[in-house]
C-alpha cells in the first residue's frame, strides 16, 4: 500500500508540474503551446490525426488478440493516423526506430511534444523538476531562431508542417520528406537533386514493429526504371514501375489513383491524386516487401486492396529468408517452409511475419561426410554460380570439394553451385520445376529419414484402420494435393516434398515414347522404360492391365511403398491415375532382377555374380524386408519374396520391387490375410495350412531366396529319369549336405570355389533358420541382418519339419 501512494504521489506531482494548456481540436501547434499523451492536432478537413500512441494501439488493431500483456514496456510513438477510420492506421511515425519508452509504463504523463526555442519541434520527456530530456527532434538546421515565428501545421493531406506563423510560404520542415511507410496522396516519392534529400519509404519490420524493415521504395538513381521496390540492405532491386513523366498514370487501373513523374533541374519525384479528397486511400510498402493500394470502404468498414505489386508474393526478393522454399496459393497468402534439415531460426518473428532470419541447420556440416538432399520441383535460389561439369556427379563433386558450396543444381546439362543462404528458393508454380542438390549434414540426412518413417507410418495407420484400399488412395492424394497447392493432380507432374508425384497420363507416354521400349512384363502389365524431363532420371513405369486385378495391385503398391523409402526398397517415383489409367513409375534399375543373373547361366555375357556381391545383395535384402516388417510401426509384409523381385541397381545394390501383392498389417499380427499371395516355390506352408499371416511368409521366401543364391539354382523340385528315376528337392539335400559338413558342393559351381567357406556355412544356417515350418522357430528379418553380418552366431537348424515329410515321401517313391 505504501508503494501504491507514493505512486500516486508523483502522478499528482507530474499532472501539477506539466501546465496543460486548454487543447480542443485544431490543426495547429503553436510556441507556447505542448500535446501531451492523449492530445491530438486533427487537420482542418477532420482526415487524419497527430498525437502520441502506442504499441497498444497496434496490436490492438491487429485482428488476432495475441498480444500479450507480459511485455514489460510499453513502446510510445509521436505520429500521424486517419482520423476517422476506427481501424487504428498510422501513416508517419516520427520515431519509428527509436521508441519513447519507461519501465514504469507511466510515461505518457511526461512526454510532450512543443516547439523549441530554437524553433524545432520537439519531445521532451520530463525527468523531472525542471529538468526535461529532448528525446526526438526534427533537427532542422535552418530554423526560425524565434519560436515565436513558428507553428506547426497538420495539413488537410496528413502532411506536418513546421512553417512560419504568419508566412506559409517560408516551411522548414514537413513529415512528407520524412516518410516511414505509407506513400499519401499528394506526398512526393524521389528526390531533390539540390540539397540531396531522398524520400524512400520503408517497409515496417513486423506486423506490430514499425521499425525499419527490410524493404524500400523508392527513384532509382537514373531515374528510367520509374518507381523501384527493392531489399534495402543488399539493394537488390525485385520490382520496377517503369518510367513515366506523362501525367494521370493509374498503374492499377482502378480508377483510385492518377500518378504523375516529374524530372526537372531542381527534383526527381513521382506524385499521385485520388479523384477525390473524401475517399481515404494509401499506397504502402508491406513487411511482405510488395506495395499495396488500399481504399477504406465505408460500407464494410476495412481496408480494401486495389493494387498489389509484384502480384507473386515469392518474387519478392528474400521474402523467406535463407534456407527456405517459398510458395503461394493463387498469389494469395504467402507460405515460407524451412528445407528440410533445417529449422526456423526466430519462430517469434516468424510469426509476426517477418521471415528474413529464415531457418537454420539442426546440425552444423561437416565438410568430409556431408550428404546431399534433393530438393526437388521447385525454382532454382537466388544469384547461381556457374561452373564447368561434364555431367552430374561431376556436378556433385564440384560442390562437395567446396566447404562453402551449399548447394548445386545440374539441369539442361548446365551445373550451379551456390554458397551461403539459397535465397528466393520457390516452390515451381510450372509443371516439373528443378531438382536442387541441398547439403545437408549426415546426422540430418539420417534424421529425416528416421522422421519421415514415423510421419509416414501415421499415414499407414490411418489408412489400415481405414481398411479400404480407395481410403488409402485418396489419402496420399490428399497429401499431394496438400503439398502441391498450385498444381495438384491438374498439371503435367508435380512432387510432393516426400518424392511422391502425380503424373498425367500424357507426360508419361511421352517420357515412355508412346511404350515403347519394353523392359519386362507380370500377370498384372508391362514395364517400359522412360526418361524424365529433367534429361536424367531413367525410370520404368508399369502400366497396369486388367480393370480390377490392376486397381488393387496400384492401390497395394502405392500406399505400401510409395509411403516408404529405403535404399533396398525400390523407390515409387509416383503414379498416375487417370480415368482408368494405372501407371506406377520407379527408379529404373541398370542390371535389372536377380533371377536373370543367378539362373540363366545361357545369358548372353555369361558374367556370374561373384560371391561378395551374393552376400551384399543377400543382406541388402534382409535389411529392406527388416525395414518393412519392423522399421514402421505398422508392418508391411511383402508377400511375394522372390528373385524377379529383387532388382539391381548399377553397382549391384539390391531393392526389393513389386509391391502389389503387399499387405499391411497391425502391430499385433493378428490380421488374417484370406487372399492367397505369392509365387509357388517361395510360399511359407502356413499359405498352404490356412493358418494366420504374418511377416513370417516373407522370411519363409527369403530363406528360400537364400538357397537360390547360394547355389545359383532354382529350389524347385526337378525329375531326372536319365539314368535311374530320381527326384531331387534341393533345399533337401542341401540341408543333408549342411549336417554332413559339406557345404561346398552346395555353393554355385560356376563360383570355382571362389568364395569364402565360413560365410557360406553362416547363409546356409540362416537360410535353414528361415524356412523353418513353424514360423515361430523363424528368426525376424533384424536377427536375420544381424546373423547375416556375423554378429549374431547360428545354431545348426533341425531339418524343416515338411522336409522331413518329403523325405521320406521320397524315399518311399525310390523304395
Ligand atoms: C488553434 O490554435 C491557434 C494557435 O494557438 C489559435 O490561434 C486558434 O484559435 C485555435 N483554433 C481553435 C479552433 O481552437
Ligand atoms: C490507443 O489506445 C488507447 C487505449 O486503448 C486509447 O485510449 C487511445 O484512444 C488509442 N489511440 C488511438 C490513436 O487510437
Ligand atoms: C492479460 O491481461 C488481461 C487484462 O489486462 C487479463 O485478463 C489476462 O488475464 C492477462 N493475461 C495474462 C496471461 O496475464
Ligand atoms: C511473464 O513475465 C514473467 C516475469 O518476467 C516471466 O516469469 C513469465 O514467464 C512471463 N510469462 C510469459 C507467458 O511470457
Ligand atoms: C536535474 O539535472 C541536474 C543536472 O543535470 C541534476 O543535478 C538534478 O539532480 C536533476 N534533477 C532531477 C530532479 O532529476
Ligand atoms: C516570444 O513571445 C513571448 C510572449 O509572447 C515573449 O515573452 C518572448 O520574449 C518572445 N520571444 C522572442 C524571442 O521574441
Ligand atoms: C530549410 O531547408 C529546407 C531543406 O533543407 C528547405 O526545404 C526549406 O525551404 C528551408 N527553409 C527556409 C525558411 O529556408
Ligand atoms: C466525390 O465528391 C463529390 C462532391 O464533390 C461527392 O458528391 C461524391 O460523393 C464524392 N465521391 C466519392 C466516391 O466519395
Ligand atoms: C489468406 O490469409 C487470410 C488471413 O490469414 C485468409 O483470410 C484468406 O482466406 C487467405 N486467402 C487464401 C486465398 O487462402
Amino acid at each position: 500500500m505504501p508503494a501504491a501512494a507514493a505512486h500516486y504521489h508523483i502522478l499528482l506531482l507530474g499532472l501539477l508540474l506539466v501546465s496543460r494548456p486548454c487543447f480542443a481540436a485544431n490543426d495547429t501547434l503553436a510556441a507556447g503551446q505542448a500535446l501531451a499523451v492523449g492530445d491530438t492536432l486533427v487537420s482542418r478537413n477532420g482526415k487524419f490525426a497527430l498525437g502520441f500512441f502506442s504499441s497498444g494501439n497496434i496490436t490492438e488493431s491487429e485482428s488476432s488478440s495475441s498480444s500479450d500483456n507480459n511485455s514489460t514496456t510499453t513502446n510510445w510513438y509521436l505520429g500521424i493516423w486517419f482520423n476517422k477510420i476506427p481501424v487504428f492506421t498510422p501513416v508517419w511515425i516520427a520515431n519509428r526506430d527509436e521508441p519513447f519508452t519507461d519501465p514504469d509504463n507511466d510515461l505518457k504523463l511526461k512526454i510532450r511534444l512543443e516547439i523549441a526555442r530554437d524553433g524545432n519541434l520537439v519531445v521532451l520527456d520530463d525527468i523531472g523538476g525542471a529538468n526535461k530530456t529532448v528525446v526526438w527532434s526534427s533537427e532542422i538546421t535552418n530554423a526560425s531562431k524565434n519560436s515565436n515565428d513558428t507553428v506547426a501545421l497538420l495539413t488537410h493531406t496528413g502532411n506536418l508542417v513546421i512553417q512560419h506563423a504568419t508566412d506559409p510560404s517560408q516551411v522548414w520542415w514537413q513529415s512528407f520528406d520524412y516518410p516511414t511507410d505509407v506513400y499519401l496522396p499528394e506526398s512526393k516519392l524521389g528526390r531533390n537533386k539540390i540539397t540531396g534529400l531522398n524520400r524512400v519509404f520503408v517497409s515496417w519490420k513486423n506486423r506490430i514493429d514499425p521499425a525499419r524493415g527490410s524493404y524500400c521504395v523508392g527513384v532509382d538513381a537514373r531515374f528510367n526504371q520509374g518507381i523501384i521496390l527493392y531489399h534495402c540492405a543488399s539493394s537488390v532491386v525485385f520490382w520496377a514501375s517503369g518510367t513515366f513523366t506523362q501525367p494521370n498514370v493509374d498503374p492499377g487501373d482502378s480508377g483510385l489513383t492518377s500518378y504523375n513523374g516529374v524530372d526537372n533541374s531542381e527534383e526527381q519525384y513521382y506524385i499521385y491524386t485520388t479523384p477525390n479528397e473524401s475517399i481515404s486511400l494509401l499506397t504502402s510498402v508491406e513487411v511482405t516487401g510488395q506495395i499495396k493500394g488500399r481504399v477504406w470502404v465505408e460500407s464494410r468498414q476495412a481496408w480494401r486492396v486495389f493494387y498489389t505489386q509484384p502480384m507473386e508474393p515469392c518474387n519478392v526478393h528474400a521474402v523467406c529468408g535463407p534456407f527456405t522454399v517459398c510458395s503461394s496459393n493463387d498469389n494469395a497468402n504467402l507460405s515460407c517452409d524451412c528445407m528440410e534439415g533445417f529449422s526456423i531460426k526466430s519462430p517469434g518473428d516468424w510469426d509476426l511475419d517477418d521471415h528474413s532470419g529464415g531457418c537454420t541447420r539442426n546440425d552444423p556440416l561437416d565438410c568430409a561426410t556431408d550428404k546431399f538432399l534433393p530438393v526437388p520441383g521447385v525454382s532454382l535460389p537466388y544469384s547461381p554460380v556457374p561452373m564447368k561439369a561434364a555431367d552430374a556427379d561431376d556436378c556433385r563433386q564440384v560442390c562437395a570439394s567446396d566447404c562453402s558450396c551449399t548447394a548445386y543444381s545440374y539441369t539442361s546439362s548446365a551445373c550451379s553451385v551456390w554458397n551461403g543462404g539459397l535465397l528466393n528458393t520457390a516452390a515451381s508454380t510450372t509443371a516439373g520445376g528443378d531438382i536442387l542438390y541441398l547439403r545437408i549434414s549426415a546426422k540430418d540426412l539420417q534424421a529425416l529419414r528416421d522422421n519421415k518413417k514415423g510421419s509416414y507410418v501415421g499415414v499407414v495407420i490411418a489408412a489400415s484402420i481405414a481398411g479400404s484400399g480407395t481410403i488409402v488412395l485418396l489419402l496420399l492424394f490428399i497429401i499431394v494435393w496438400r503439398r502441391n497447392r498450385d498444381c495438384g493432380l491438374q498439371s503435367s507432374t508435380t512432387q510432393d516434398a516426400a518424392g511422391i508425384r502425380t503424373f498425367r497420363y500424357s507426360y508419361l507416354r511421352h517420357a515412355t515414347k508412346n511404350f515403347s521400349e519394353r523392359l519386362g512384363g507380370g500377370g498384372f502389365g508391362s514395364v517400359y522404360k522412360g526418361l524424365l524431363s529433367d534429361s536424367i532420371t531413367t525410370i520404368a513405369v508399369k502400366r497396369l492391365d486388367g480393370a480390377r486385378q490392376g486397381e488393387k495391385q496400384f492401390r497395394a503398391e502405392v500406399s505400401s511403398i510409395g509411403l516408404i523409402q529405403h535404399i533396398n526398397l525400390v523407390k515409387l517415383i509416383g503414379f498416375c491415375c487417370e480415368s482408368d489409367k494405372r501407371l506406377l513409375v520407379y527408379e529404373r534399375m541398370l542390371n535389372g532382377s536377380l533371377d536373370a543373373h543367378l539362373f540363366n547361366t545361357s545369358n548372353d555375357d555369361g558374367t556370374v555374380l561373384d560371391w561378395s556381391t551374393r552376400c551384399q545383395i543377400a543382406t541388402g535384402v534382409a535389411r529392406g524386408l527388416s525395414y518393412l516388417h519392423e522399421g514402421c510401426r505398422e508392418c508391411i509384409i511383402h508377400c511375394d519374396i522372390k528373385p524377379e523381385n529383387i532388382l539391381l541397381d548399377a553397382s549391384f545394390v539390391p531393392k526389393i520391387a513389386d509391391f502389389g501383392m503387399a499387405a499391411i498389417v497391425g502391430r499385433d499380427f493378428s490380421r488374417v490375410l484370406t487372399t492367397f499371395r505369392g509365387t509357388v516355390g517361395y510360399l511359407a506352408p502356413e499359405w498352404i495350412s490356412g493358418g494366420a499371416i504374418t511377416q513370417k511368409v516373407d522370411v519363409y521366401s527369403f530363406g528360400m531366396v537364400l538357397l537360390e543364391i547360394v547355389s545359383g539354382r532354382r529350389n524347385s523340385p526337378e525329375v531326372y529319369t536319365t539314368s535311374s528315376f530320381h527326384i531331387s528337392y534341393f533345399p533337401v539335400q542341401a540341408i543333408s549336405m549342411l549336417h554332413a559338413g559339406d557345404v561346398s558342393s552346395l555353393v554355385d559351381p560356376q563360383l570355382h570355389g571362389d568364395f569364402s567357406l565360413e560365410e557360406a556355412i553362416r547363409v546356409c544356417k540362416v537360410a535353414f533358420w528361415c524356412i523353418q515350418e513353424n514360423e515361430f522357430d523363424r528368426p525376424t528379418m533384424g536377427e536375420v541382418v544381424r546373423a547375416l553380418e556375423g554378429l549374431h552366431e547360428l545354431d545348426m537348424p533341425p531339418m524343416p519339419r515338411q522336409f522331413a515329410a518329403i523325405t521320406k515321401c521320397l524315399l518311399s517313391v525310390v523304395h
